[in-house]
């Protein structure tokens, strides 16, 4: 294996063959990340014959699958940075729109670059009326995540161009279409399911107030949104706008490796959000506490959990993070102004009895879970009158942003291919074919159908 001089190595003997290797260790970034090359194992083989050393790495716990320059996390730290920037100092001080430009272009906006991104983002929030009679097509109980994915999937048929994803137009213009359209669709998705006739956009609005206004506006000329619910949901949507290689990123990232237009693979990223252990989380801690009810069973229930016979704490625990979640404590400081808004009800008093116990409770503190993201923003939603199925469309909404930026940084970067993970195979060894369907299917049918 090759090395450069002096740089740090892996010495590595094989104890079949007895064989030396010796694998560069290689520090990068800021934080001075390690790592060595899954490649670098291939050479370590018996014979030249043999495929070489895979590693295993079910759920990619020790897989580091790019190089990014976009999110930095420190799970034992609590650590969460967008571009080097502190989440804290961007939910405080930023819009959502900044956010999401910093988190594509690197650097955050000045004024012409800003104005110029939300005028593009404010003229492309209209959608193509067949989208909008696609989504009437929607059972009255569709989930709006089904909605918003199909929908999203469906867009790629209108921008046929989308797909010469080399050109940096086209990459640009389906960002600004991406980032203008969701909203929309997410809104269309809720008035369907409501009943209510869809309010078109109104350019006149900032981002989240025009979202706010397609969602709840009903005979006003003009919609004027509570001051309180737009600050919450632009720290909402800053906080989910980016997460590094989660779940639903990697499957944009996989999708996208694909060189499928980025329609097609942000509609990958939103099927991976709908899922319980990831995105759908707020909306499991919101039945979880209503199927708890009162906090005098909270007791039974942690034991349940902790028994593993009963449902997981939902909104706790995570990943990356060892420690307290960056991104719950702010979200627990805004739950508190809203909630000084339109007053504390049953359920708050439920999650805070419920994190009180866990965070003191041997089983969680052993494992260090603590309550993420999700534990206070389904009550948050709540409280703003959105329904329980619609906190994780409300996290896509945000979240697509990240995977955008995640998505442009993947198509440039030379290194990457179509993602294609190797397996070791467990199943039969080579075996002949043996019909076992000779009775009701006789071999002169199935041979007529072989033709
Ligand atoms: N409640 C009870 N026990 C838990 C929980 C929980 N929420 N989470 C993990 N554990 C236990 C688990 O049973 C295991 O115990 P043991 O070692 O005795 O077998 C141990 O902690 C490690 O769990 P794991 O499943 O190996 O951890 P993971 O890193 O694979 O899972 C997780 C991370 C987020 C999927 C998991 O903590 C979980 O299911 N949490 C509840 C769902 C949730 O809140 N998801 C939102 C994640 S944050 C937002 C997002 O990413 O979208």
């Amino acid at each position: 294996m090759s090395n450069a001089a002096n740089a740090d190595v892996l010495e590595l003997t094989d104890s079949r063959s007895g064989s030396q290797y010796s694998a560069p260790i290689r520090t990068e970034g800021p934080e001075g990340d390690t790592y060595m090359r899954a490649m670098d194992l291939r050479p370590i083989k018996r014979e030249a014959s043999e495929f070489g050393l895979l590693s295993y790495d079910p759920a990619f716990m020790n897989t580091a699958s790019c190089r990014s320059a976009i999110t930095f996390i420190d799970g034992d730290q609590g650590i969460l940075r967008y571009r080097g920037y502190p989440i804290e100092q961007l939910a405080e001080n930023a819009t959502f729109l900044e956010v999401a430009y910093l988190l594509r272009n690197g650097e955050l906006p000045n004024q012409t670059q800003y104005d110029s991104w939300v005028h593009d983002i404010t003229y492309h929030t209209y959608v193509h009326e067949n989208i909008r009679k696609f989504l009437e097509g929607f059972r009255y109980d569709a989930h709006p995540m089904s909605m918003l994915c199909s929908a999203t999937a469906a867009l790629s048929s209108f921008y046929p161009d989308a797909r010469d994803i080399q050109d940096p137009q086209q990459r640009y213009i389906s960002t600004i279409r991406l980032m203008a359209k969701l909203p929309t669709i997410a809104a269309f998705a809720y008035r369907h399911v409501k009943g209510l006739p869809f309010i078109y956009p109104d350019n006149d609005l900032s981002y989240t107030e025009n979202f706010l206004s397609m969602i709840a506006r009903m005979s006003e000329p003009k919609y004027e949104a509570n001051p309180v619910f737009v600050k919450a949901l632009e720290v909402l949507f800053i906080l989910h706008a980016d997460h590094e290689q989660n779940c639903s990123t990697n499957a944009v990232r996989a999708v996208g490796s694909s060189h499928v237009d980025p329609f097609s693979a942000v509609a990958a990223g939103i099927a991976a959000l709908y899922g319980p252990l990831h995105g759908g989380a707020n909306e499991a801690v919101l039945r979880m506490i209503t199927d708890i009810g009162d906090k005098k069973n909270i007791p039974a229930f942690i034991e349940s959990v902790k028994s593993g016979k009963g449902d997981r704490l939902m909104g706790f625990g995570h990943r990356v993070y060892k420690s307290y979640d960056p991104r719950a404590r702010i979200v627990k400081k805004l739950a508190d102004e809203v909630f000084a808004q339109v007053g504390m009800d049953k359920d708050l008093e439920i999650a805070l009895e419920l994190e009180r116990i866990a965070l003191s409770d041997d089983y969680f503190v052993s494992r260090k879970l603590y309550p993420n993201v999700d534990f206070y923003t389904g009550l948050i939603y709540r409280s703003m009158a959105f329904p329980t199925d619609f906190f994780t469309v409300l996290f896509a909404v945000a979240r697509v942003s990240g995977w955008l930026a995640q998505w442009e940084e993947m198509i440039l970067d030379k290194e990457q291919k179509i993602a294609r993970p190797r397996q070791i195979y467990i199943g039969h060894g080579e075996r002949p074919y043996a019909d076992g369907l000779s009775e009701k299917f006789p071999k002169a049918r199935k041979d007529s159908i072989r033709k």
